[in-house]
Parts: structure tokens; sequence; C-alpha cells
């Protein structure tokens, strides 16, 4: 057998194997980001026991998103400071500072209370582009009852990265990240 006929030959069988392998797991491929969001829940729950210091709560928050989803390359929050948005603890390039109400998919969503699912930033109005590699993003909206307190952001690099699970299981995330801040201004 020549090297290339071997090659092609063992490829083929990857590819069955990958198929079969898809068809026995389709149901349960339904619920990998459920359940991945129900193990950072208990995760960030134990990050943040005994502790109730919003920013340091706040960055190992966002670095637990940042390192446990897959295909995220910023991840972190802006905090309402009087009528703007601003940048709070994160993981990720460098971003902008300051962001309006209105301005940007955080802007927006901030000014509309709702979570915004982006799943091409390029055509989104208004997009602030922090890094070039964002493709897509979605913006959580923070709530101390019915008060603003910010959004929690994150971009990744894939085009459709995030979808209604993701949209759950961050509000679930942000809920239970809220309800253990002591000293909200
Ligand atoms: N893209 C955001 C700005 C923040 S960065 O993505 C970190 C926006 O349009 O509001």
């Amino acid at each position: 057998m020549s090297p290339q006929t071997a090659k092609k030959k063992s490829a083929k069988k990857t590819v069955s194997k990958k198929a079969t392998k898809k068809s026995r797991v389709v149901t349960s491929t339904n619920n990998v980001k459920p359940k991945l969001y129900g193990n950072l829940v208990v995760q960030l729950l134990s990050l943040l026991k005994d502790e109730h210091d919003l920013v340091a709560n706040a960055a190992n928050f966002s670095a637990l998103l940042f390192n446990s989803l897959p295909n995220v390359n910023w991840a972190g929050f802006y905090f309402l400071k009087g009528d703007e948005l601003v940048l709070g603890p994160f993981q990720g390039n460098p971003a902008c500072v300051r962001i309006p109400m209105g301005q940007g998919v955080c802007g927006v969503a901030a000014q509309q209370l709702e979570t915004i699912i982006v799943p091409n930033v390029h055509e989104f109005p208004g997009h602030i582009a922090c890094d070039v590699a964002s493709n897509s993003e979605i913006v959580v909206p923070l709530f101390d009852g019915e008060r603003l307190l910010g959004v929690l952001d994150l971009d990744s690099p894939l085009i459709g990265r995030f979808d209604d699970q993701d949209a759950e299981g961050l509000n679930e995330l942000a809920t239970v990240f809220v309800a253990h801040e002591e000293g909200l201004e």
C-alpha cells in the first residue's frame, strides 16, 4: 500500500467514527451548555463564599467565565456610574473605559434593560470594537432588584457563538453574583 493510500484509508476511518459518535450523542449535545452553566453556578458559589467585596468577586467571576467557556476572547463588567458605563474587572485585551448609555452593544443592553445577543458584531449599528478578534457578543444587564448596576459582557471570535442557552446560563450566574454582593452603591 502506498503511503498515500494508507493516509486516505485512515482519514476515512476517522470520519466514520466521528459520524457514529455524533449520532449517538444527539440528545446529550443539547444539554452540554445547561450542564456547563450548572457547573459554573456551583463554582461561582464556591468562589463567592465568605467574600463580599464587589471588585474581588467580579474579578474572579470574569476569570471563571473566561477560562471555562470555550471560544471567548473577552469577559468582564461595565458598572453604571452616573449616566455612563465604566469598565470593571475583566479578562481579555484592554478595553474602552467609558460607554455612554445607548451606545454600543453594552449601552443598548443597559438602556433597554435586556440581554442582547449579537451573532455578528459587524452588523450591529454602533458596535464599539475593543478587540479586532471579536465577531459575536452577548451583554447581560445586572440588576439589584429593579435597579440597573451595570452589564456583564462576553465577546467571541466565532460568528454566532452565543444563543438562548448562553443567555439563560449567564443570567442565572449574574443573579447569583449580584445576590451575593453587599454594600452595592
Ligand atoms: N463591544 C462592546 C464594547 C465593549 S468590548 O466588547 C469589551 C460594545 O459594543 O458595547
